[in-house]
């Protein structure tokens, strides 16, 4: 699926880049394409991504919040409606600016991460400050029956907002998803969570040995 979208980048374009495996991919596809001349810039999701985006001559877009027409990037979990769960990763609060900046946002992903509903496979990522991240877990848990555990245990995931994550288990609560998200927002010291509900306005899916589109590729806001 790396290959389907990097294919269907044409010059000038101002992408966003995602994180992860798969946002990797994609930027292998697109490399050799960009070495024999494609003119891209972008704005990256995390420093990881950055670095790799510099390293193949893509020019970095300064903080100007300014449009994107197309961001690329991996989620752990795919509702037929397009709905998400990201941040496997860590960076989905970058990813979310980024998502809600861009007129196209393309879903690139392998079968696998198909649900039904948000929560079966994968927990939601929730960064929230270091300040009293313990009282605004509790808050957290108080929401439906979340569970939550802080990511790296004894040695704490540290995000490239400086930041803690916890992973809640959605196991115990029941949409609608966007009351969950309203309700997370509220919590004081809860900077963002991976729940990305519609944001993507296509998704690119494979199972290695064909790829499924899901919404319309041309669908832009
Ligand atoms: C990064 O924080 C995440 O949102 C990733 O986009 C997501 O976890 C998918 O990652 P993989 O492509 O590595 O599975």
């Amino acid at each position: 699926m790396g290959e389907f979208a990097a294919a269907r980048v044409t010059p000038g374009m101002r992408l966003g880049l995602g994180t992860g495996r798969t946002a990797s991919a994609f930027l292998d596809a697109l490399e050799p394409r960009v070495r024999q001349g494609l003119v891209v810039s972008a704005v990256c999701t995390s420093q990881a991504t950055e670095r790799r985006a510099r390293s193949m001559g893509i020019t970095i877009l300064p903080d100007t919040g300014e449009g994107l027409d197309l961001d690329v990037d991996g989620a752990d979990e795919v509702t037929r409606e397009l709905d998400l769960i990201k941040g496997a990763g860590g960076a989905m609060v970058r990813e979310k600016i980024v998502a809600e900046r861009s007129r196209r946002f393309w879903v690139v992903a392998d079968a696998t991460k198909r649900v039904g509903r948000l929560g079966e496979r994968a927990a939601l990522p929730i960064e929230v400050l270091t300040f009293d991240w313990a009282g605004t877990q509790r808050r957290i848990e108080g929401i439906c029956q979340l569970r939550t555990r802080l990511r790296g245990g004894q040695e704490p995931f540290i995000s490239d907002n400086g930041n803690l994550v916890l992973d809640a288990d959605l196991a115990g609560c029941s949409e609608p998803w966007r009351e969950l998200a309203q309700r997370l927002a509220e919590v004081p010291g809860v900077v963002g969570h991976g729940l990305f509900l519609g944001l993507a306005t296509a998704a690119v899916i494979s199972d290695g040995l064909r790829v499924e589109v899901l919404g319309d590729l041309e669908d832009s806001r």
